[in-house]
């Protein structure tokens, strides 16, 4: 009976169609690297960009307890499928911040022990509102499942892509397969998310609610936790490229497939605010520093 009651059961195969909660319950592990040997990375520099971005991922991990400490404040605790899946999520999370955590000070980097609580202080007032108005709109409509489990699979997806796009950038193997390794359990999460938010979505009322909401507060993931100016170069390092903009469609129009997200093209959007400020910034800065060098000449 129990398993019955956890199941969430697609037509087919894949992370879109369906998601079994109990055999994820079941199955969940922390993510092992127990067979890599780490101190085989100094074979492999990390470039700065590198660190950088690692840095952003590792915060961005360790701070899942802080989003499970929100969610729980909404409905999403008076859902047995929903919290099974955050229990197990947190603790996958908590070892994908670990693990980061252990390759970066194998590389040589070195990891405050306070880091989780420095990066909750940097926290903006603006996602502390956000959490109280979210477990307000709770109260007030049973539709608030369908906004939270949206969102949750927008940033997991967003994750899982990026992970898979600095695996196949980076030169460092040992990298290249912790990304991999932690991808794959972002493919999990999203298809927790996605295909629970399907199910919610398929009330018109919980369509309106969620585009109300996301189309206001949406935001990529990291925003409001970490520094504008590091999620304004994360994402220029992730997506700014090229081949980002088919990474930041695909994600987009996945999203779009769910009920009434038609609408949906978040990534594309911000991807493309990101260069257009760049170009406007870019020959501005050059002028600035052209003026000057001209004055000191
Ligand atoms: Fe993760
Ligand atoms: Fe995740």
């Amino acid at each position: 009976m129990e398993s019955e009651h956890l199941a969430l059961v697609g037509t087919d195969a894949g992370a879109e169609n369906s998601f079994d909660v109990e055999k994820y319950v079941r199955r969940s592990r922390k993510v092992d690297i127990s067979d890599l040997d780490l101190s085989r990375t100094a074979d492999y520099p990390l470039t700065a960009d590198e660190i950088r971005c690692l840095t952003y991922m590792m915060d961005i991990e360790g701070h899942t307890i802080v989003y499970l400490k929100s969610i729980l404040n909404t409905c999403a605790i008076r859902d047995p499928q929903t919290t099974a899946f955050l229990s197990c999520w947190a603790y996958k999370d908590f070892f994908h911040s670990y693990t980061l955590r252990q390759f970066l000070e194998a590389s040589g980097v070195a990891v405050s022990a306070n880091r989780v609580v420095e990066v909750q202080e940097q926290a903006s007032w603006r996602v502390w509102m956000e959490q109280m108005v979210a477990s307000l709109i709770c109260q007030m409509s049973k539709h608030f499942h369908a906004v939270y489990l949206t969102w949750g699979a927008i940033s997991e997806l967003t994750t899982l892509e990026g992970y898979q796009v600095l695996a196949g950038r980076t030169r460092n193997p040992l990298l290249a397969e912790i990304l991999r390794r932690l991808a794959k359990d972002e493919r999990q999460h999203f298809s927790f998310y996605y295909n629970k938010a399907r199910t919610e979505l398929q009330s018109r009322n919980a369509q309106r609610l969620t585009k109300f909401i996301l189309q206001r507060f949406w935001m990529p993931v990291g925003e409001g936790v970490k520094p504008d100016s590091e999620v304004e170069w994360i994402g220029h390092y992730v997506l700014g490229h090229t081949p980002g903009r088919e990474v930041a469609e695909r994600i987009d129009q996945t999203i779009a497939r769910l009920p009434g997200m038609t609408w949906f093209r978040g990534l594309s959007e911000t991807r493309e605010a990101s260069l257009k400020r760049r170009r406007q910034t870019t020959p501005a800065m050059i002028a600035q520093v052209a003026a000057i060098e001209s004055k000191g000449a």
